[in-house]
């Protein structure tokens, strides 16, 4: 028998994801926050209020941090985390790559994260302590060993235009890895290390949602989880290196490089 805190946000992931699904080929009203690259959509602000609803309604004195609409304090000593459509430039495009991503934190540790993936009716979860399931199968991460085998994902900050940010570490990794894919779902990038189907993720900036819940699946997964310089992973500023651990110092490594030109 699974938690209520599981089953609602369970619940509240597919019932956005699903709308989202539901909406993907409709008419899109996008508008933009702060830079010509950070899209906006509606169905951003009604899934969050969908998720919102639910969470608030069932778990009143928790703590919310939602990406469109922020903080909502609590009590509890409990805060939700929370992406309603991870990928929206994607989903602006029709492009069936996004996700929706619920964690659960407490006393400041992530303890369950959830993500569900529309497209691919796919439902990532994981409890702290409990391991990591897709769709109710087990979550392992991959074995490969080397850099060289690897298949890594990365994002690039809304802000590239002035900063060229991860440009070099892109180029690094493109000529030390299998392949570098930039797909534009840190939440799917999570989700499949942990599945074992990418090797390696980092990004430079992310907020608190785009990780939350992928980190604990990564963890959970039997992968490893840190910042860039290999420090533990803040959800305050999050700046991420994910693996299956068996490659995450020569990642680690590859960065530090780049960082001494
Ligand atoms: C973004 C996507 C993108 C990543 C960005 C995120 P959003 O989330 O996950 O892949 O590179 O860092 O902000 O805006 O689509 O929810
Ligand atoms: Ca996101
Ligand atoms: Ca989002």
């Amino acid at each position: 028998m699974h938690s209520p805190e599981r089953r609602v946000a369970v619940d509240a992931a597919r019932a956005a994801g699903h709308l989202l699904r539901k909406e993907l080929d409709g008419v899109r009203r996008i508008t933009y926050k702060g830079s010509p690259t950070n899209l906006v959509t509606e169905m951003d602000a009604r899934c969050e209020a969908l998720i919102v609803d639910r969470l608030r309604g069932t778990f009143a004195g928790d703590a919310i941090l939602a990406e469109e609409t922020g903080t909502t304090p609590g009590r509890s000593g409990r805060r939700w985390i929370v992406d309603p459509l991870d990928g929206t430039t994607n989903y602006a495009h029709g492009l069936p790559i996004f996700a929706v991503s619920i964690a659960l934190e407490v006393e400041r540790h992530v303890v369950l994260g959830v993500v569900y993936d529309p497209t691919r009716d796919e439902l990532f979860v994981a409890e702290r302590g409990h391991g990591a399931t897709v769709n109710d199968g087990a979550l392992t991460v991959s074995d490969t060993a080397t850099l060289d085998e690897s298949l890594l994902a990365t994002g690039f900050p809304y802000n590239i235009r002035e900063t060229r940010a991860n440009l070099a570490e892109f180029t690094a990794f493109t000529l030390r890895s299998r392949a570098v894919r930039r797909l534009g779902s840190a939440v799917l990038y999570c989700a499949w290390v942990a599945a074992g189907r990418f090797d390696g993720y980092w990004e430079q900036t992310t907020g608190p949602w785009d990780v939350a819940a992928g980190s604990l699946l990564i963890e959970e997964a039997g992968g490893r989880v840190t910042d860039l310089v290999g420090k533990p992973l803040d959800l305050d500023k999050p700046a991420i290196v994910a693996s299956n651990g068996k490659i995450h110092d020569a990642m680690l490594g590859v960065l530090e490089e780049v960082r001494r030109r």
